[in-house]
């Protein structure tokens, strides 16, 4: 229940301009997002490196309303990539991309976000680095993938995400689960209804491994999103069955979420990547952050009585 509200309230101008000035807020976030600027994700991504964990960066974003917003975030992420160059970060960085952010949205959108993924997805190849295409909500499950399989065509590791919580997600992992084909699986952070996704956490987590068994069996590149143990160990058992090397699947989690089981992982000798958000606009992925767990709220209230 406040899982949905917190996801509809993700979706309020309202209360987003309202959030957004409140510093007690703001200070919870710096817990979740590494700064407003890529300097200050690139200074994060740099700490990360040198405890052995690599990084996808996000210039936060999503929801687009103007050809001149999609434009602005193209532009951003194409800093971001010289920065990671000048800074020597590609075998350690790479990115993470809404496809809301660039455009999709808008009317012509296939084709704007088409155009600027395929820039920033250039740039990101000459730096020596690529790009996952992020999945939003179940409405725009069909535009991201048509949109990755044909990035694809001329950026073939262009990774992008399924997510566990949905009816259609065992069939689009049989269909994407192939040599190459890197897939981040997550459980999915939506406000879905009951017609296209699992509610309840078993059968959510019971999809996340049929999913993850089906992407290993295929030979696809798994990038397995989830901060949760049981998850993790599924994932480890079913990686160490089918014989998997090290540098044939990844981990990943979110920068501020479960440090130390990072960490863990890394020393074992998996690869761990962490997703680094950064930038303004940072409502959405915050309040997504809120609703998955509610002893975060308990946190938020504390702060805003200011204990
Ligand atoms: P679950 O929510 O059950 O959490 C397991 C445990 O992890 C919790 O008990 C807690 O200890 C810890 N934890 C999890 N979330 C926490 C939080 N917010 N604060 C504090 N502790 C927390 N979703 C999506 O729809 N599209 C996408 O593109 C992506 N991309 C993505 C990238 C990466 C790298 C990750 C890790 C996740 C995503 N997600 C996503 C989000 C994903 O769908 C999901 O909402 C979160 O990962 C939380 O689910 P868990 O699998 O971690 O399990």
């Amino acid at each position: 229940m406040m899982r949905r509200v917190l996801l509809t309230a993700a979706k309020i101008p309202a209360i987003r301009n309202l959030s957004v000035r409140l510093p007690p807020i703001r200070r919870m976030v710096d817990r979740f997002v590494a700064g407003e600027t890529p300097e200050a994700a690139l200074d994060a991504v740099a700490r990360i490196a040198a405890t052995g964990r690599v990084a996808t960066i996000d210039h936060l974003g999503e929801d687009t309303t103007t050809q001149a917003a999609a434009l602005a975030a193209t532009d951003a992420n194409l800093r971001l990539i010289s920065l990671i160059a000048e800074r020597g970060l590609a075998e350690v960085a790479e990115l993470s991309l809404k496809a809301s952010a660039i455009g999709q949205a808008l009317p012509g959108g296939h084709a704007l976000a088409q155009e600027n993924a395929e820039r920033i997805i250039a740039a990101a190849h000459e730096a020596g680095t690529r790009v996952t295409i992020d999945m939003e909500d179940h409405t725009t499950t069909d535009a991201t993938l048509a949109l990755v399989q044909e990035l694809r065509e001329e950026f073939p590791d262009t990774g992008t995400v399924l997510q566990a919580m949905l009816h259609r997600t065992p069939s689009d992992a049989e269909r994407w689960a192939h040599p190459g084909s890197r897939i981040r699986l997550c459980k999915g952070a939506y406000n879905e209804p009951a017609s296209v996704a699992h509610t309840d956490k078993r059968a959510i987590n019971a999809s996340y491994v049929a999913c993850l068994h089906r992407l290993i069996d295929g030979g696809a590149h798994p990038m397995v999103a989830t901060h949760d143990p049981a998850l993790i160990q599924a994932a480890l058992d079913l990686l160490a069955e089918a014989g998997r090397p090290a540098d044939s699947y990844e981990f990943q989690m979110l920068y501020g979420i479960r440090p130390t089981e990072q960490q863990r992982l890394a020393d074992a000798g998996h690869t761990v990547r962490v997703y680094v958000p950064y930038g303004t606009d940072w409502y959405g992925y915050f309040m997504r952050r809120l609703a998955e767990k509610p002893a975060n709220l308990a946190l938020l209230g504390r702060a805003l009585i200011g204990r």
